[in-house]
């Protein structure tokens, strides 16, 4: 069984309450999504594999646990995801990068992959996937079943804010996916922007717009 999760821990909620603040400046978003992705990762890596080593303390000898070695690997989808990089980096340092490049066609709402780069090795990793925003939920769909073509076999998507739908489509496309979100908002307007939601995303992070 999958895990979808809503991960409302107190810091994550006023933390995107934050974000979503139209009066929120390009840095401050930038460290904000940086901050959550790292809270986001502390729960996704929740059931990684532990084994117990023997450690001299000053004192004693202490049986403890140590990450059991799984090869991981971050893919951000581009652009916004590269804004969760640096955060989920901050507490596991030795994942690879990955890159997938999609954007959304503004009439169709269709995603349209530009882009792929991935560890040679990314069929013995387990893979995060993240992207900030999860709104029809087409680019994580197709971001997610391109990286499968490349041979992932365990994929975790993290997300900052999801729309029901995309939640929705998301986990009947990949129902193998586990899937991390730090809110879950009302719904998606006519121009398929998450409503309440906090913009875009892309443009918040690199101040494009
Ligand atoms: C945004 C966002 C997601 C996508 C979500 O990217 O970062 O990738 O839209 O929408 P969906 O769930 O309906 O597919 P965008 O296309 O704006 O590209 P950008 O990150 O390069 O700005
Ligand atoms: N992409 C964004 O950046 N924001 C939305 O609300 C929907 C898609």
């Amino acid at each position: 069984m999958s895990v979808v999760e809503i991960v409302d821990h107190p810091l994550i909620q006023h933390k995107i309450s934050l974000l979503r603040d139209r009066n929120t400046g390009t840095k401050e978003f930038r460290d904000l999504v940086s901050e959550i992705a790292m809270l986001l990762c502390y729960e996704a890596t929740r059931d990684l594999p532990t084994e117990e080593v023997e450690v001299e303390t000053p004192v004693a000898l202490a049986r403890t646990k140590v990450l059991a070695g799984r090869k991981l690997a971050l893919v951000p989808i581009l652009r916004a995801g590269l804004g969760m990089v640096d955060g989920m980096l901050n507490l596991i340092p030795a994942a690879k990068v990955g890159h997938i490049g999609m954007y959304r066609n503004e009439e169709t709402l269709e995603p349209v992959e530009y882009y792929c780069k991935l560890p040679n090795d990314i069929n013995e990793r387990e893979v995060f996937v993240l992207d900030p925003m999860l709104a029809t939920g087409g680019s994580a769909c197709d971001a997610i079943g391109q990286i499968k073509k490349r041979g992932a076999k365990h994929i975790k998507f993290i997300g900052l804010v999801a729309a029901p739908q995309g939640l929705k489509a998301l986990h009947e496309a990949h129902p193998d996916v586990d899937i991390y979100v730090g809110a879950l908002d009302e719904k998606l307007n006519d121009n398929g922007y998450i409503i309440p939601g906090l913009g875009d995303a892309g443009d918040r992070i690199f101040g494009t717009k």
